[in-house]
């Protein structure tokens, strides 16, 4: 009898170390200098990514450089959200979107290979939601391509309902459009 609650005290401590040794990483927008790391943690998702064709591939990667990542920011303080991990050094994820007519368009979610299935695009949308409403927008949509089956279960998850399905679209790829309500 007496054992039990030493053996309760030691699993909470087992509890607590591993919690511990495993820190959720920190949500937030990269200062100026981290940008480098941003634009290399996106390349290098938007390399080995299966579903969009050469073409796509080339001009998104156009889209964000450090530059265009930079003055994104200057625009808009929530539009570049990141993961971080490693005491709030490593870049492990990333989370680019738009103020558009009082809505938030998604532009791109992505998280280290390594790092995946750890619940860190469902923090990252999380502050999504939250800056959306701070930005006064009453929703967040996006798209992901039809075969994008993690996306597809990380949006469904996150609460996004599917609005249709386009064939045949940008870069002549197959879309499914979603959004979400925030408030
Ligand atoms: C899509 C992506 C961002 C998901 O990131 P992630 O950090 O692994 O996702 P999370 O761990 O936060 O998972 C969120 C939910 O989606 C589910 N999910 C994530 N990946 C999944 C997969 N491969 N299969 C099934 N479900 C999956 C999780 O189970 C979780 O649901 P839960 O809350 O019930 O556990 C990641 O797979 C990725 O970077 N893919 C490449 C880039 C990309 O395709 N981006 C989208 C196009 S813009």
């Amino acid at each position: 009898m007496l054992l039990f609650p030493f053996f309760i005290s030691q699993w909470r401590a087992q509890e607590t170390m591993m919690k511990e040794e495993i820190p959720l990483p920190s949500i937030r927008r990269p200062k100026d200098i981290e940008i480098p790391e941003v634009r290399e943690c996106f390349l290098d998702v938007l390399r080995e990514i299966p579903y969009y064709n050469t073409i796509a591939k080339k001009d998104e990667a156009q889209k964000y450089t450090v530059s265009k990542l930079k003055d994104k920011l200057a625009k808009d303080r929530y539009s570049v959200l990141c993961a971080f991990t490693n005491n709030n050094k490593d870049v492990v994820g990333f989370l680019f979107n738009h103020f558009d007519d009082y809505t938030i368009w998604l532009d791109w979610i992505g998280v280290r290979k390594d790092q995946r299935k750890k619940g860190i695009a469902k923090q990252l949308l999380a502050d999504l939601f939250r800056t959306a409403g701070v930005r006064g927008c009453h929703k967040v949509w996006c798209d992901c391509r039809t075969t994008n089956e993690p996306s597809k279960a990380a949006l469904a998850k996150a609460g996004f309902r599917r609005i249709a399905e386009i064939r045949n679209h940008w870069y002549g790829q197959d879309f499914i459009l979603w959004e979400r309500f925030v408030v």
